[in-house]
């Protein structure tokens, strides 16, 4: 595979950006490079989403136009990766004989040897060329590391300190995999299957050799990440190993756990990484269930100070019918009692969320229940997205997608100046405090054109340009975006992947304005 130019681009969440990591770290051990330019690669592989219309629409794009250099006589080969792969299957196929290589979130661990099988033979089946179902399937509560692969691919990840394809004082490791809640309008219960979690020895090994590469920020990832739970002793063993675990029903989360049973809670595992990787000055943690969040969790957030007290927890809705035909599980009083119980144990917490508009249903009345939500509460941010059917969940079949689009376009609009009212109040009560900011970028302020980060406009230019007043962006413990002046005496670019202390001077909905100051009067 020497130097087989590869351009992988990635769609979607932070999920599908660890397995895009992953799975470029595996094919550049067997010799793929990869291209920044999908016209100079001869491989091209998209790791897509399916969680709204708009992420696969925009995939279906740029299959187009790699189908047109095909047409054109291009030898390319085309791999549809990700959630797509795993929805469409060989109905993907059918209509768009360009791709060449389905695998799905389940399989990625295969992607070489379909990779090879396809630049081989330009004739292989339609059957070798798709991926099976992964691990949808609930086997027994133990999934023996022979038979879950996926988890070698996870183990085996590259710790290249300078690997590309990743800011290296910052990494993901996964804790569970898929999702067993079906929210009746989501796809990932079917397009990452049964949830599964990895044993905490594994996810603690991976935390430290990441420390060891360089990382001083881990973010855990997890569909419903307060829903991890390992119990041990009842796996089977692989060469002296735990395996992962399918998760147990909900019920286990609303009972003690039973006199003799030796589990690995969520909060218990937090503790460990803690603990045991102390090189890790940041542990962050995504996606939160607003149930089943227990109190332990946040004790241990409390009392570890490496823990960052940052959720995002995300509400979906602020009316209890809507609630109620999502499947969320809770009401909207449960929710607040949530939030209470959070900044009760942790005052200075950051809460952050995902709001649906438009789905099926929502009335005027119900809409104004989130408005209120979302005025009451403090978000420091929510992702707002219009109701998207999707094929093969549960609402799409139960429900008429019957709010206009420009309802939802309207309603969301709406809602994102509620939300830019409720962001500019919580970033308010952070001016005249000193924070810690974990560096991220350099930029110059208005000089270059602009670029979205994050969702927040700022302006950038490359440090290749080398302008002539230069500015840090960094984020705070609670995820907070802080821009500051570098400070004098200081090349700005070597305070990148550091921890500073700015004092902030001002705030907007999207930032916090500061200067830096050093440690020992941040101390103070
Ligand atoms: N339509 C719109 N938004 C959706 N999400 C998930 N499925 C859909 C859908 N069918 C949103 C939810 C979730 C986030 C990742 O995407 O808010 O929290
Ligand atoms: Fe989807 Fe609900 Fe699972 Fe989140 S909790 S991944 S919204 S099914």
């Amino acid at each position: 595979m020497s130097g087989v130019p590869v351009y992988l681009e990635t769609f979607g969440c932070q999920m599908n950006e660890l397995d895009s990591e992953l799975v470029r770290g595996q094919l550049m051990r067997l010799g793929y490079a990869f291209v920044d330019d999908p016209d100079q690669a001869q491989v091209v592989l998209f790791n897509t989403c399916s969680v709204r219309e708009h992420a696969e629409s925009k995939a279906y794009s740029r299959i187009g136009i790699v189908g047109k250099r095909k047409a054109q006589g291009e030898q390319v080969l085309l791999g549809v990766l990700g959630c797509m792969a795993e929805r469409d299957g060989l109905d993907m196929l059918r209509r768009y004989p360009q791709v060449d290589v389905l695998c799905g979130p389940g399989e990625l661990d295969r992607l070489p040897a379909l990779l090879d099988a396809a630049r081989r033979s330009e004739a292989a089946s339609q059957v070798e060329r798709v991926a099976l179902a992964g691990n949808r399937t609930r086997r027994s509560a133990v999934l023996s590391a022979v038979q879950d692969d996926l988890e070698t691919l996870d183990l085996s990840r590259a710790f290249d300190p300078d690997a590309e394809g990743r800011r290296k004082h910052s990494a993901q490791v996964r804790i569970t995999r898929g999702c067993n809640k079906f929210c009746t309008y989501c796809v990932v219960p079917y397009t990452r299957g049964a949830e599964v979690h990895r044993p905490p020895d594994h996810v603690i090994e991976e935390c430290k050799r990441l420390a060891d590469a360089g990382a001083i920020e881990i973010t855990l990832l997890g569909q419903t990440v307060n829903h991890y739970r390992y119990e041990h002793g009842m796996a089977v063993t692989v060469g002296g190993r735990e395996a992962p675990q399918i998760g147990p029903g909900l019920a286990a989360f609303r009972s003690e756990i039973p006199a003799g049973k030796r589990v690995t809670t969520f909060a218990r595992l937090l503790q460990r990484i803690h603990d045991e990787v102390p090189a890790i000055q940041r542990l962050r943690f995504v996606t939160s269930y607003p149930r089943d969040f227990g109190r332990d969790i946040l004790e241990v957030m409390r009392d570890c100070p490496r823990i960052c007290r940052y959720l995002h927890a995300p509400a979906q809705s602020g009316s209890d019918r809507i609630l109620g035909l999502m499947n969320r599980g809770y009401t909207r009083a449960e929710y607040e009692a949530f939030v209470q119980g959070v900044f009760e144990v942790l005052p200075d917490a950051t809460l952050a969320g995902d709001i649906i508009v438009g789905f099926p249903g929502e009335t005027d009345a119900d809409f104004e229940a989130t408005c209120d939500l979302v005025r009451t509460l403090p978000f420091k941010n929510n992702f707002i997205f219009k109701y998207s059917p999707r094929p093969g969940t549960i609402a799409i079949d139960r429900f008429t997608d019957d709010v206009p689009d420009e309802v939802k376009r309207l309603r969301n609009n709406q809602l994102l100046a509620l939300q830019t009212h409720t962001s500019e109040r919580v970033h308010a009560a952070w001016v005249g405090r000193t924070v810690p900011v974990l560096v991220e970028e350099c930029y110059a302020p208005s000089t270059a054109p602009s670029r979205t980060a994050g969702g927040v406009e700022l302006r950038w230019e490359s440090r290749e340009a080398a302008p002539a007043r230069k500015a840090l962006r960094g984020r705070t413990p609670g995820d907070l975006i802080v821009a500051m002046d570098a400070p004098a005496g200081t090349a700005p670019e070597s305070l990148i992947g550091h921890i500073v202390h700015a004092h902030i001077t001002n705030a907007s909905a999207l930032l916090l304005h500061g200067a830096c100051v050093p440690e020992a009067v941040a101390a103070r």
